[in-house]
Order: structure tokens, then C-alpha cells, then sequence
């Protein structure tokens, strides 16, 4: 398993700019320690939280059109392997020569491969801890051969459109003749269906969102107090995103070694956008990145795109 190197004095940096900008914000980065990575995994088994769902009933309904479009035997490097499940869903169709799964959570990722090794030994595998923001550097061990970038759950959507774009680039430059792109992408849809999705009943998404102050006080060695803060879920519709916040319920004094904030109450801390996109913008946004030919495949309801578009000749 190769680590994923971060400068830990960039990240304080960054982290301490963010919190003491007006509009205070910690990059969703920072959600997926060992805990957060769990969390999101309960999330995914919520009822109102469809992506996951919607999506894996993509994959099982058109999971022969999909390998036939896709090819089999080739690379399958898996962008945001988180649990593995969704890659590991296709590798009866896609049949891959070798399995890379990157994710920023290297811990989480290792304990997954181990045991996903074990129910696929015939597949080499490999784990790779990776920023996605940074830019992709594939290491010497990944096998030549046609390579498949899949990047399943809508984590696309956690990007701005600029931002994903420039992903999207940054694959399209890795990539060579014959490689493709398989993504899964949320689309817009009903208001409150959108917005219970990021508010469930139970409250593990707000359990999510204010796991990443622990992560912070962590890296920073601040003080934030958890109880001090309430999840907020909202949808704007010009930016046709989900937003989340974290509020101060109480006016709070944070410190952090070499600095600090005072927070009013009802100030808010911005943590994660989820942009929805429409069919026709996000194929737009594959050709303009420099793809070819994309295609999608979607559920009954239209909630949820499968995305497949390959480097042109
Ligand atoms: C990882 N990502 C695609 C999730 C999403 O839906 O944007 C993260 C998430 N945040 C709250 N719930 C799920």
C-alpha cells in the first residue's frame, strides 16, 4: 500500500485559512478519517441516502452493457475506492487484469483491500492513498494494458463544475488510446427528496459533519466542542447543489495552537457541496474535458446516471 503523502504543514494551513476566512470552511477532505469513512458507509445504507442504492441498481440492471462497452481484462483503477463494494460489483463483467483502488483514507482502504483479496485471489490488487485534488501520479507497478478510471458514488459532485472539469483533464491527460471513463453522477431532482437525503431522521449525516471538527481539532490541535454545533443541510437551487454547514448554537470561542476564532451564534462553518447535475450537462462536461462518445445509463426514476466515455483515436 502506497501512502498517500501529505505536507502536514500545508494541510494546518490550509485548514487555519479556511476557518478564519469570513465565510468559514473545512474541505470535505477532512470528513474521512477511520470513523468518518464508516459513518459514510452508514450513510449508505440509510433509506432516505438513494445514490448508493440507485446506483447499484444501475450496475445490476445493465451490468452486461456495461462490461461489453467497458471491455474486460483490462485495468480497473477505482478513483474513490472508499469500501470497494461498487468496483467489486463489476468484476464479474469487467473481469480486470489488476484492481487499483486509490482513496484519501489510507488506513480504511488497507483494511478493505486485505479482505477483498481474499474473496478475489486470482485478481492483483493494489492500494494507493490519493488526493484526487492533487495530480494523478499512477505508479510503475499498475499494468500496461487498456485502462478503466471508475469513479462511482457521485463523489464527482463533491467537486464545483470548474473543479471536476479539471479532473476530468487531469484523467484525460493520464489516460491514452483506448482507456475510458465510468462515472457515477447524482442528478437533480425533487427539492426535499434531495434535502432529506442529507438530513436523515436518524441523524448519522449530521453524526458525518460534525466528526470532521474531531478531525480538526485533531490536525490543528483546536478546541472546537462538538455539542456546539448543529448539521445543516440545504439545497441551492442556482448552484443546483446540495450545500452542508455546520452552525454555532451558542456564541464559541475556538483556539488552535498559534491562533484562534470567536464564532457568533448562527455563524456558520460551510463543509461539503454535492452538485445534482442534468444528463446533457454532465455528457457536455466529459467533451469538453477532452472525452468521446459518452454514454449513460440510468435508473427508472432518472435519479441517478452511469456515465461511460472513452479517449478518442
Ligand atoms: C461522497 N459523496 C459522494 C457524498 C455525497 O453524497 O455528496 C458525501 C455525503 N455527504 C453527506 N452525505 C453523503
Amino acid at each position: 500500500m502506497q501512502q498517500y503523502r501529505h505536507d502536514d504543514e500545508a494541510e494546518r494551513a490550509d485548514l487555519i485559512d479556511g476557518l478564519l476566512a469570513p465565510h468559514a470552511s473545512v474541505q470535505p477532505k477532512h470528513f474521512y478519517d477511520v470513523l468518518g469513512s464508516r459513518l459514510f458507509e452508514a450513510i449508505t445504507a440509510l433509506p432516505e441516502y438513494y445514490p448508493t442504492r440507485t446506483e447499484a441498481e444501475i450496475f445490476a440492471a445493465h451490468a452486461t452493457a456495461i462490461g461489453a462497452r467497458c471491455g474486460s481484462g483490462g485495468v480497473l483503477i477505482d478513483l474513490g475506492a472508499g469500501n470497494c463494494q461498487k468496483a467489486a460489483r463489476l468484476f464479474g463483467v469487467l473481469r480486470p487484469a489488476q484492481y487499483v483502488a486509490l482513496d484519501i483514507s489510507v488506513e480504511f482502504l488497507r483494511d478493505t483491500l486485505a479482505g477483498l483479496q481474499q474473496q478475489h485471489p486470482q485478481i492483483p490488487m493494489m492500494g494507493l492513498g490519493a488526493d484526487l485534488c492533487a495530480p494523478l501520479a499512477l505508479p510503475a507497478p499498475i499494468r500496461q494494458g487498456r485502462r478503466l478510471f471508475f469513479y462511482p458514488g457521485s463523489s464527482i459532485g463533491n467537486f464545483a463544475p470548474d473543479a471536476a472539469l479539471a479532473l476530468l483533464q487531469r484523467l484525460r491527460a493520464a489516460a491514452r488510446q483506448g482507456d475510458g471513463v465510468l462515472i457515477g453522477v447524482d442528478l437533480l431532482k425533487d427539492e426535499a427528496q434531495l434535502v432529506s437525503a442529507y438530513d436523515d431522521a436518524l441523524g448519522v449525516t449530521a453524526a458525518f459533519n460534525r466528526n470532521v471538527l474531531r478531525n480538526v481539532n485533531r490536525a490543528i490541535d483546536a478546541n472546537f466542542a462538538l455539542a456546539d454545533w448543529r448539521h445543516v443541510a440545504s439545497f441551492d437551487r442556482q448552484g443546483s447543489r446540495i450545500q452542508m454547514h455546520l452552525q454555532a448554537v451558542r456564541d464559541v470561542e475556538v483556539h488552535w495552537t498559534g491562533g484562534g476564532r470567536a464564532f457568533h451564534a448562527g455563524e456558520r462553518i460551510h463543509t461539503e457541496d454535492s452538485h445534482k447535475y442534468r444528463v446533457e450537462g454532465f455528457a457536455a462536461l466529459l467533451e469538453e474535458a477532452g472525452f468521446a462518445d459518452p454514454v449513460c445509463w440510468t435508473d427508472a426514476r432518472q435519479w441517478f446516471a452511469v456515465f461511460h466515455a472513452r479517449v478518442p483515436a
